[in-house]
């Protein structure tokens, strides 16, 4: 999408382009005004002293969404007469309104239709933005940078949503390799005879069952002295649980299982683009959790990379176990902070609905900074505890941990079990470390004003981490 600074009034826009204009209506007000072939959209915001940033960032989705519908291909949006509508956003630099509004101009305007026949008249999708407004190099700057983000946000939500049978663990390699095309990120894939030499018993335990060979890609961006931050994402391409199989219903939308690593290859991608002063290590764990006849078993015992034993009381607790190995391949980077990301569990979508991500960490001002990127990024999250109450329910019977509690109360506090099992391995790193569990967010939800499917959550949480953070 072009998006384009203007100066002046937006009533001076060509006549091909529809305009936008915010009444103080109530939320989800449209109406569609036409005098003298010129379009206007009117859109309602509610209460201009009622905005906040995060309906700000709905809005911006509103816009593109409700245009896109009424078939524009192009949009005149008058962004400095409506910013000065709303006083709340006061406290908020211009250019980070800016950045914002373009970051979300480009999430709305993507959709997942790949596989989908193009209609004669095309796809519904806004070819320019032109922004009325005063402009500035500062500005000029911000909505490249948003643009940038948005991007990347879209690249994550197409890998992400891609099916299973066109996304194993070997073409997700190459989907980070070609993520890195042009940009100075070093990619190396191991492959299974790697793994096996290196001692990744977990992860191979888990592509057992699968003809699908695993996968771990490297990722590494240096711009920044230093120890790096590593990133770790969960890639399972499909989940089918394994010979613990899903159900129906809970096996649908698992080749978004690999959302944990699409997010982390966008990210260091994005962090690469931006040429952010920092040092990044991506790493992305891949396979294909399936039933097939040399699956593992339900009390299996995995000899994990670090060297302790994981007894396999559930083949659908996947994730954490690819993950372990990771967390430990982390230490040779020697890394001043690890972040985990992973379609973990569905039960942090019970704990928290589909409106945040689950943040479990036992350093306090991590999970400070985190909520804040969060809160900042519009990857909203919430913190889970993980403490040592907890710690019992992964210790192991007949091998050093298990991967579910089991018993009558297994599922109950799966989140943090989930969280307290990756702890075992983190706690071996001498960093900081944070679990997200993004099993909430995989999917954009109802209100989000994104296309269905992958939300491509938390790439924007990620960029501005990695931006801020100081060792
Ligand atoms: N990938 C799933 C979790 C998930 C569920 C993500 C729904 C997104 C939406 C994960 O591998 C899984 O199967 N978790 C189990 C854990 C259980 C066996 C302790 C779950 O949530 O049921
Ligand atoms: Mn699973
Ligand atoms: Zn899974």
């Amino acid at each position: 999408m072009k998006i384009v600074l203007k100066k002046g009034k937006m009533e001076n826009a060509p006549k091909g382009f529809a305009r936008i204009r915010i009444t103080e209506e109530p939320k989800g007000t449209k109406r569609l005004v036409k005098e003298k072939g010129i379009e206007t959209l009117e859109l309602g915001s509610g209460k201009y002293a009622d905005m906040n940033r995060r309906k700000f960032i709905l809005l911006c989705r509103t816009i593109v969404g409700a245009a896109k519908k009424n078939k524009n291909k192009k949009i005149a949006v008058p962004f400095d007469d409506t910013v000065k509508l709303f006083k709340n956003l006061k406290g908020i630099a211009p250019e980070e309104l800016a950045q914002l509004a373009v970051e979300n101009f480009e999430m709305a305007n993507f959709d997942f239709n790949i596989f989908k026949t193009k209609p004669k008249e095309g796809f519904d999708v806004i070819e320019e933005i032109s922004v009325y407004g005063k402009s500035s190099l500062r500005i000029e700057k911000a909505v490249k940078k948003g643009q940038e983000i948005g991007r990347a946000v879209n690249a994550c939500r197409l890998l992400a949503n891609t099916p299973g049978g066109d996304m194993t663990p070997t073409l997700l390699a190459k989907a980070a390799k070609a993520a890195m095309k042009g940009l100075s990120v070093k990619v190396t894939v191991l492959g299974a005879k790697e793994m096996k030499k290196l001692g990744m018993g977990a992860i191979l335990g888990v592509a057992k069952g699968s003809t699908e060979k695993p996968t771990f890609t490297v990722l590494e961006y240096k711009r920044g002295k230093g120890r790096p931050i590593v990133l770790a994402g969960k890639g399972v391409t499909f989940d089918s649980g394994g010979l613990n199989l899903k159900s129906s219903s809970g096996m649908y939308e698992m080749h978004m299982d690999m959302s944990g690593a699409a997010a982390v290859i966008h990210a260091v991608a994005l962090a690469a683009r931006l040429k952010l002063k920092q040092h990044v290590i991506g790493l992305i764990p891949a396979v294909e959790n399936m039933p097939g006849n040399s699956a593992y078993r339900p009390g299996d015992v995995l000899k994990s990379l670090s060297g302790k034993t994981i007894e396999v009381l559930d083949t659908d607790a996947e994730g954490r176990l690819i993950l372990a190995d990771a967390l430990t391949y982390a230490k040779r980077f020697k890394p001043s902070v690890v972040l985990d990301v992973a379609t973990l569990t569905g039960a942090a979508i019970s704990a928290l609905g589909f409106h945040a991500s689950a943040l479990l960490t036992r350093d306090d001002a991590l999970a400070e900074q985190i909520s804040r990127a969060g809160e900042a990024s519009g990857d909203y999250v919430w913190r889970l505890p993980l403490w040592d109450e907890y710690e019992d329910r992964v210790k192991g019977e007949f091998a050093d941990i298990k991967n579910v509690p089991g018993g009558s109360t297994s599922r109950q506090g799966g989140a943090i079990d989930g969280g307290m099992f990756l702890w075992q391995f983190a706690k071996e790193l001498d960093c900081p470390w944070a679990h997200l569990d993004i099993a909430p967010r995989m999917t954009s939800a109802p209100g989000d004003e994104l296309a269905k499917g992958a939300a491509g959550t938390p790439v924007r949480l990620l960029v501005r981490f990695i931006e801020h953070y100081a060792v």
